[in-house]
């Protein structure tokens, strides 16, 4: 795993974005893994801006987001197919339908979710996956407990994490939807590349736990310690219970140009 602790936390997306940017010019009709939540949203502000420019194109490319309330009626605001499709999708040149999510008004769920695990496996798998982190640690909605071979299911959201997103829903505690839909952990660790972003000290525990704590289904987060090609974007209020932070940021300073991340 390779932390990058940024002091401007503008970096984190213009980083993210350029990673993306490069892969999109290697592979055009790469598959990206898209997340909801805030912290992805300087990424997705940077690629539009780079779209605009017309330094990148999505038009081959093909997205799958990691997960979905259960029961939010079609037009909600807050469904994540919606908020995918207004945050990013709806403002690049996505071809229609090149978008998916798990379906959480599907009347058989199982079989919904294995339906989103065979449309990733017939896309050629995930080539990079963004990612951000609850404050307990989920990954998606990959909640502590999760099993750490998880695959796509319906999961029971915590207390902390609809308490968490309540800002979402004018704070409004009993709005938030008790069950969700999520990509399990086994299916985030089969992209080729995660990029996990988190910003801000309510994140500092978990990002510490992800990294440096034992590999446990307590913190989800902890298995991208087993990932071949996994890059944690952080700012130094996220950093501040690391204890290798010196040597991340060192590491970083001294690491060359044209290595990318
Ligand atoms: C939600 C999403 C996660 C996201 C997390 C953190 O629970 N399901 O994918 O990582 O929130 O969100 P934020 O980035 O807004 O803190």
């Amino acid at each position: 795993m390779e932390v990058i602790i940024l002091d401007d936390p503008a970096e984190i997306g213009s980083l993210a974005a350029g990673c993306i940017e490069s892969l999109l010019t290697s592979k055009p009709d790469a598959v990206l893994g898209l997340a909801t939540g805030s912290s992805p949203l300087a990424i997705y502000d940077e690629l539009v801006r780079r779209y605009e420019a017309g330094r990148i194109s999505f038009a081959r490319a093909r997205g799958f987001t990691l997960d979905e309330y259960v029961g939010l009626p079609p037009e909600h605001p807050e469904r994540y197919r919606n908020v995918i499709d207004t945050v990013f999708v709806s403002r690049v040149d996505f071809a229609p339908g090149a978008v998916d999510g798990p379906d959480g008004l599907a009347d058989d769920i199982p079989a919904a979710c294995a339906g989103y695990e065979q449309a990733i496996r017939d896309a050629g798998g995930v080539d990079l996956q963004i990612l951000g982190i609850g404050t307990d640690g989920h990954i998606a909605f990959n909640e502590p407990g999760s099993s750490l071979a998880s695959r796509t299911r319906i999961k029971t959201l915590t207390r902390q994490t609809r308490m968490d997103n309540a800002r979402f829903f004018d704070g409004d505690l009993d709005a938030v939807p008790t069950h969700c839909l999520t990509q399990g952990l086994g299916t985030i660790m089969a992209a080729r590349h995660l990029v996990l972003v988190a910003t801000g000290r309510s994140k500092a525990e978990a990002v510490h736990h992800m990294a440096e704590g034992p590999v446990t289904a307590m913190w989800p987060a902890s298995i991208l310690q087993h990932h071949p090609h996994a890059t944690v974007l952080i700012d130094d209020a996220a950093a501040r219970r690391l204890q290798l932070a010196d040597y991340y940021r060192e590491t970083y300073r001294a690491k060359p140009g044209w290595q990318g991340i």
